[in-house]
């Protein structure tokens, strides 16, 4: 009876819902309840090098919003041509995200944003440095006094602004969610086998949700050990418990045809080997040439449309801002 009234008050809210209720995917929704003044503030911070002490680096650098929001590298290049020791994830959809970080070590978007600024191997700043260099140019004094409605930069108002912004970064309107949603003609017959296999072989027991990933801590090699050089130890890092150890947060597979290279160490170059990859260590499957084709065309048909906006324009420095220092 309870499940009646509550299936009937769903169709009164969204008469679409029936269509993926049963799905293990959920279509992405277009960002809700944004703080347009913030989000804009935040897309500025997001582009802004000088929050780095080179004055070269941005989020943007590693996150790059024309590539899928990563790098495209296997791993990032932070601050003074460092080589980085994991793959950066996309900044796409991570709202959707239980936690942040490969280990997850922070809660949120805005605990995680404090942490590229300070990073030596990123962008090598300090919270006091980079507040600093923001609070010598007026541009920056005067949006944030519009935005907060009081004197003063601070780190908890600058990553507050870039967390706002990054929730705008979904990827509604996907081929598959518009399938999802009933167009039946949205999806290729091959895109459609492709998601019946990605269904059936166990794929969605972790890469579920409307991000197809980042509900859960998974083992990566759970059949199958995986073999890698990189030290990355996964969740271990964070409880410290042994059966974590080795454990990764499911990556997001949306927009998964632009974030290449794949896994935590980014060792797979294509979506084909990263397919083959995962049948074979989290299942104890091998797929048929014409199986793994057929996956990597349903893969790509999550990719949505990619956040489009006016390229922001930084306020300049002043006479008194600190100069970058691009080399120690
Ligand atoms: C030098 C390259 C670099 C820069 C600059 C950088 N990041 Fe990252 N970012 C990474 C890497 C690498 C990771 C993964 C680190 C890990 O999991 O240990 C990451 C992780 C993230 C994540 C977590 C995504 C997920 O799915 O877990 C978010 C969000 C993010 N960065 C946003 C930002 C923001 C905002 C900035 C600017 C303040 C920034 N990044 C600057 C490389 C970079
Ligand atoms: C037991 C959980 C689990 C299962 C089952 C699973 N995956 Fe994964 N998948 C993960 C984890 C964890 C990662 C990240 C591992 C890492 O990089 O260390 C991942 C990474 C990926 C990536 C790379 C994404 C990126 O951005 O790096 C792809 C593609 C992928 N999986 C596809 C699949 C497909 C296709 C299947 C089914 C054949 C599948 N996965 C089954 C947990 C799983």
């Amino acid at each position: 009876m309870k499940l009646k009234v509550l299936a009937a008050a769903l169709v009164a809210v969204a008469p679409s819902t029936a269509v993926f209720a049963s799905e293990p995917i959920q279509p992405i929704r277009p960002a809700q309840e944004i703080n347009l003044a913030q989000a804009e503030l935040g897309k500025k911070l997001y582009f802004d090098p000088r929050l780095s002490k080179s004055g070269f680096i941005s989020c943007n650098s590693c996150h790059n919003l024309s590539m899928g929001g990563s790098d495209n590298l296997r791993t990032s290049i932070g601050h003074n041509w460092q080589e980085g020791p994991i793959n950066s994830p996309t900044v796409l959809n991570s709202s959707l995200s239980v936690a942040q970080f490969w280990d997850g070590r922070a809660a949120d978007l805005k605990e995680q944003a404090g942490g590229p600024i300070a990073n030596p191997g990123e962008m090598a700043f300090t919270h006091t440095l980079a507040t600093s260099v923001l609070e010598s140019i007026p541009g920056y004094v005067n949006e944030f006094k519009l935005v907060y409605g009081e004197d003063g930069i601070d780190i908890d108002k600058v990553t507050e602004a870039i967390a706002e912004f990054e929730k705008t970064l979904v990827t509604p309107n996907s081929r598959f969610d518009k399938w999802l949603l009933g167009d039946q003609n949205a999806l290729s017959a091959d895109e459609v086998a492709g998601y019946e296999l990605f269904k059936n072989s166990g794929c969605v027991a972790c890469h579920n949700g409307a991000a197809a990933g980042g509900t859960t801590f998974q083992k990566m090699g759970l059949v199958e050990p995986y073999q890698t050089d990189n030290p990355a130890e996964g969740r271990y890092a964070v409880t410290g418990k042994d059966a974590d150890r080795f454990s990764f947060k499911v990556p997001t597979l949306r927009n998964v045809e632009l974030t290449y290279p794949y896994f935590h160490d980014g060792a797979a170059w294509s979506l084909e080997e990263a397919v083959n990859t995962m049948g074979r260590i989290q299942l104890g499957k091998n797929f048929t040439p014409e199986e793994n084709a057929q996956i990597v065309a349903f893969l790509k048909s999550m990719t949505g449309d990619q956040p489009s906006f006016a390229m922001p324009i930084l306020p300049p420095s002043a006479a008194n801002t600190p100069q970058p220092q691009p080399f120690d």
